[in-house]
């Protein structure tokens, strides 16, 4: 679908942070361990090398915990897909989370430039697969029968998905907004300075102001489920949309 001319082209970069109060721990809020594991045990290349069972465990359990049944999308997950609604294909939606809310929560385009916990993906093809059960070294692969498959996330070090789209999006945003990220992880923390060249209006969203606060325009500070559904119904109604 082409874009709205009269309407401004949005992209939205969400981080932990709105998932948080659908119950899934954020990254750096926990005196920096994920989950009772520092990153580097967990999240690298070198981890999924050195100890694969426990790399396995570990995006096991998380994705066994996303499907457990208080788990769900909050008001702002769902104020984003009312926004994607509004807004069609002006709206980007990028998420660094790998947690399946957005969806749930009603968008239909989400880009998760850090994989998604619900897939698995084949460390020779690259194939990926649907899959919310466990998987391990002795699970074979859909597409080579090989015990080849690891979790479809981007770890420390590795190349981040779309960043082809996500980097055109930003150089024709009028309103680039980062909602419940702490700025920390690059390059998703470079998207405000990105979008800021290109013209666009900034807005942080966040329970406190995060470390590249300075860049945004514009502050929106508390629980993501009460400022981002205030957001969307201002921007909603300030196009009689
Ligand atoms: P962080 O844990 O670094 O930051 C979460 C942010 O959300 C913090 O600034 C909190 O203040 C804020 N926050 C917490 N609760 C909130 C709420 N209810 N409403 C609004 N804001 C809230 O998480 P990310 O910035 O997403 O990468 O972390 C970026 C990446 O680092 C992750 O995608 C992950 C991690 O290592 C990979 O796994 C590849």
């Amino acid at each position: 679908m082409p874009s709205d001319q009269s309407l401004p082209n949005i992209v939205i970069l969400t981080g932990a942070g709105i998932s948080a109060e659908s119950g899934l721990k954020t990254f750096r809020d926990n005196d920096g361990l994920w989950e009772n594991h520092r990153v580097e045990e967990v999240a690298t290349p070198e981890a999924f090398e050195q100890n694969p069972s426990l790399v396995y465990r570990f995006y096991n359990a998380r994705r066994a915990q996303l499907q457990q049944d208080d788990v769900n999308p909050n008001a702002a997950h769902e104020a984003l897909a009312k926004l994607e609604k509004a807004f069609g294909s002006n709206l980007m939606l990028v998420t660094q989370n790998v947690d399946d809310l957005h969806e749930r929560g009603g968008s239909q385009s989400v880009y998760h430039m850090h994989g998604k916990l619900l897939s698995a993906r084949c460390a020779i093809t690259q194939q990926t697969f649907d899959w919310s059960d466990s998987f391990d070294h002795t699970t074979k692969c859909p597409c080579c029968n090989r015990v080849t498959l690891r979790p479809d996330i981007v770890w420390f070090g590795e190349m981040p998905m779309y960043m082809e789209e996500i980097y055109d999006a930003l150089s024709k945003a009028d309103v680039f907004v980062a909602i419940g990220t702490s700025g920390n992880v690059y390059p998703a923390a470079g998207f405000v300075q990105i979008a800021k060249e290109s013209g666009a209006h900034t807005i942080e969203a966040n329970l406190e102001p995060g470390v590249t606060n300075a860049l945004f325009d514009e502050s929106l500070t508390g629980p993501a489920s009460h400022i981002v559904p205030q957001w969307v119904d201002q921007l909603i109604s300030k196009y009689a949309l």
